[in-house]
């Protein structure tokens, strides 16, 4: 087969193609223009989140066997178009999720120990002790929404800390386990401390956590988003952050994210969410540590293996 790679990953992925005979072509500069006139020569794309695949690209696609996915989100390609054509399409979140799950940890325990605000402050010269004492994990209630690989690898990751963990997945039954209470919507909204949103971006999940989300939850909760930026409509969160209603927020993705998720867009709900002291933020990077490199290259090769 011929493969592009449109995008970068880890290089074990393009040996083990050419040592299984493939051959592979990197095209990381070549525009979507160009890449339109010659697309039809291959049977393998290789992208990240970068590049878009629509109906329009894929009628150019005329022997393309596979897309493969070096990551996790898929709202990028347009499936259906896909499944009609047969293509098939791979993604990796086997590779990824052990490092979101322990980002998300690491991002809840840095806001409920203040590691950010302290650490800046003693660095400034100031020794705040009783304004930095924290809160612990242990004995709160825990929502996961979404329970697929990274939902479920974030539960695996708190369990050990003393939590109550609530899952709701509304396309999924029958995975609650000794560690998890499998549970519904309203269960999460009566009884969670904690949020963790765990969900790809459709046209369901697309700013999920809104005004009404957050009303309906009885008592106040912090949030951690390590999915897509547009599940939380970011106005609904600075308005909760001030009312209190919202506790704190760790923010891996944001609304404002481009396409491509490595550059913000200025926004005034941004400048004013980047304000609030009780609000850690990373750069769309949960997902990636030197491990989950190589995993999501190791999980994609089996799987084109094993298919194609
Ligand atoms: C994913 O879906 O795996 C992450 O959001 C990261 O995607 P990227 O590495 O393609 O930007």
């Amino acid at each position: 087969m011929r493969i592009i790679f449109i995008d970068t990953v880890h290089p074990m992925l393009k040996s083990e193609l050419e040592n299984l005979g493939h051959e592979c072509i990197e095209a990381y500069d070549k525009s979507k223009n160009q890449l339109i006139n010659i697309v039809s020569n291959f049977e393998g794309i290789v992208i990240r989140s970068r590049f878009k695949i629509d109906a329009s690209f894929l009628e150019k696609c005329d022997q393309l066997k596979f897309i493969a996915r070096a990551g996790s989100g898929m709202e990028n390609i347009d499936l259906k178009s896909c499944q009609k054509k047969g293509i098939h399409c791979f993604n990796a979140p086997e590779g990824n999720r052990q490092s979101v799950a322990e980002h998300a940890l690491a991002m809840l325990l840095n806001l409920f120990n203040n590691i950010n605000k302290s650490d800046h402050e003693v660095r400034q010269g100031l020794w705040e002790r009783e304004a930095n004492r924290g809160i612990e994990i242990s004995g709160k209630t825990v929502g996961i929404i979404g329970y697929g690989n990274n939902g479920s690898a974030f539960a695996q990751a708190l369990s050990g800390l003393g939590v109550r963990i609530l899952a709701y997945d509304k396309y999924r039954t029958n995975y609650g386990n000794s560690k998890v209470i499998e549970s519904n919507m309203k269960q999460i909204y009566d009884k969670c401390d904690i949020v963790s949103l765990h969900v790809p971006l459709t046209k369901e999940t697309t700013y999920m956590i809104n005004k009404s989300f957050i009303k309906s939850f009885n008592r106040p909760f912090f949030l951690i988003n390590t999915a897509r930026g547009k599940c939380v409509d970011t106005k609904a969160l600075n308005i909760a952050i001030e009312s209190g209603k919202i506790l704190g927020a760790c923010l891996d993705v944001h609304e404002y994210e481009k396409l491509s998720f490595e550059d913000t867009k200025q926004h005034n709900e941004f400048q004013k969410l980047i304000n609030f002291e009780n609000v850690v933020l990373t750069p769309h990077v949960a997902g990636w540590t030197n491990e989950s490199h190589l995993k999501i290259a190791e999980v994609l090769y089996s799987k084109i293996k094993s298919v194609i």
